[in-house]
């Protein structure tokens, strides 16, 4: 089967288990983020071993499962549960189940993370919108990609226009919303005191290891993206203590509660 041979069976089996549901807005629900699902109304629940091309996840905190309904009457299509480049060794594990809600019609993507902080003033429990990001892996999971398409454009990748409604919105619910760079790790391990402090000089204001293959996915598969980052911790060689993903998660559990509402509103009215 080809990639797009996936995509059309999967949106023919989401299509019909959802009665023809067709999501304005694809978003992926980071770690510790899965409370946010319950934000779904009327919900079509598929799990990912139903569809073609979907990765099994296979790291505390995420599913699989894919979500479409409702939020704040927004038709959505919800991945609770991403595959992370370190999984496999490749980039593209999200690249069927991003086009695929793409092809379902989602023109904006919203991706959440958990992240590390290389900003004393931006402590755990902030949310912090990204504006750019900084790719350290080396890869792309759009190695292969056939077309003149692959060479996309990442200038404003972080759609400007959804992010100053993102801000807008923040302000009228009282979020403190902070704003940075996100540098690309490829994980699992965490980094070095030395690799933070070297991307603090490149400019990052966080770090993690997730969200930049989506979003590259995204801009080639013609979406505008969001994104925000809960932070779960500063960096490395900043805190007193160590790092560990039983701190991502529980802190990103207790934080998701703003994101929750900041999506909420930001998804109430959504444009025409
Ligand atoms: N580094 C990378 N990924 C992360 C971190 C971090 O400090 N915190 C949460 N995800």
């Amino acid at each position: 089967m080809t990639i797009n041979q996936d995509i059309a069976r999967n949106v023919e089996l989401l299509g019909k288990r959802s009665g023809g549901l067709k999501p304005r807005v694809g978003i992926v629900l980071g770690s510790g983020l899965g409370p946010l699902a319950d934000d779904v109304t009327d919900a079509t629940v598929v799990p990912y071993e139903d569809l073609d091309g979907f990765p099994t996840p296979g790291v505390g905190g995420h599913v699989g499962r894919l979500l479409l309904g409702k939020v704040s009457d927004t038709p959505v299509a919800m991945l609770h549960g991403r595959a992370h480049y370190y999984e496999t060794g490749r980039a593209n594990t999200m690249k069927t189940p991003v086009r695929t809600l793409a092809a379902l019609g989602c023109e904006t993507l919203i991706l959440t993370n958990a992240a590390g902080s290389l900003r004393e003033d931006v402590g755990p429990g902030s949310v912090m919108a990204i504006s750019d990001h900084i790719n350290l892996t080396g890869v792309s999971p759009l190695f292969g990609e056939s077309g003149d398409g692959k060479f996309v454009n990442m200038v404003d990748a972080y759609d400007p226009a959804l992010r100053a409604r993102l801000h807008a919105t923040a302000d009228s619910i009282g979020l403190t919303l902070h704003e940075g760079v996100y540098a690309w790790f490829c994980g699992p391990h965490f980094e070095t005191p030395a690799e933070i402090h070297a991307v603090r000089v490149l400019g990052a204001d966080a770090v993690g290891m997730s969200t930049a293959p989506e979003c590259i996915l995204a801009r080639h598969a013609g979406m505008k993206v969001a994104a925000m980052s809960i932070v779960t911790n500063l960096a490395a060689g900043m805190g007193d203590t160590g790092l560990s993903h039983d701190q991502t998660l529980s802190v990103a559990a207790v934080a998701a509660g703003d994101v929750r509402k900041l999506l909420l509103a930001f998804l109430k009215d959504w444009p025409a």
